[in-house]
């Protein structure tokens, strides 16, 4: 799929997911593409675990169920490792970022769909019972879950601000 096809179409995901289940080549690729995305001062802290399989995925939605979630034939969950940052600013945030935008569209490349799913892991509660799930050292950081898979029926598109509010030409405001 040509790159701005791929950019344009992709969507949250945030209905149902049809059960077939996604190649684990399909996953590693879009894993991949993850781990190509830039970091600061190239620490490569992002790690991520591919849950290959529903049952995996059902594990970790029954410590905090989503509906983005329940159905998904498959996700990668994307944590950072706090160690290795270094340098005089943290990064992570930007790092495990740019790793889950690079997924989102190497999943719709590949034709399936996913979402950012952050908010069942702001309890610290359920985000450390996620992470002991996975089996995550404590100096690692669980910040988002892609669930990916083919949809069941239509997903809602969200309509976009229109580009001449959000964009100016040299100064802000100028056109
Ligand atoms: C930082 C971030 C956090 C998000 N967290 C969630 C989430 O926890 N649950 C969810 O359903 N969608 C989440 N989303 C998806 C947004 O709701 C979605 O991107 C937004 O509504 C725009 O829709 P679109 O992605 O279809 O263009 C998140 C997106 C971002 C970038």
């Amino acid at each position: 799929m040509d790159f701005f096809e791929t950019v344009f179409k992709r969507y949250t995901h945030k209905t149902k997911f049809l059960a077939d289940s996604v190649p684990l080549a399909d996953l590693e690729l879009i894993a991949k593409a993850g781990l190509a995305a830039p970091t600061g001062n190239n620490t490569q802290c992002v790690k991520l675990v591919i849950l290959r399989d529903k049952k995996s995925v059902e594990e970790l939605c029954e410590i905090s169920p989503t509906e983005g979630l329940k159905t998904a034939p498959a996700a990668i969950a994307v944590f950072t490792d706090m160690a290795a940052s270094k340098g005089i600013k943290n990064f992570e945030m930007e790092d495990y970022a740019a790793a889950a935008e690079n997924m989102l569209l190497a999943a719709v490349a590949l034709g399936y769909v996913s979402a950012w799913l952050d908010s069942p892991y702001f309890d610290d509660d359920k985000r450390l019972a996620a992470e002991e799930l996975l089996n995550a050292p404590e100096w690692y950081k669980l910040w988002v879950v892609l669930p990916i898979g083919l949809p069941d029926g239509e997903g809602t598109r969200r309509s976009k601000i229109p580009f001449e509010e959000l964009v100016s030409y040299g100064k802000i405001g100028d056109m």
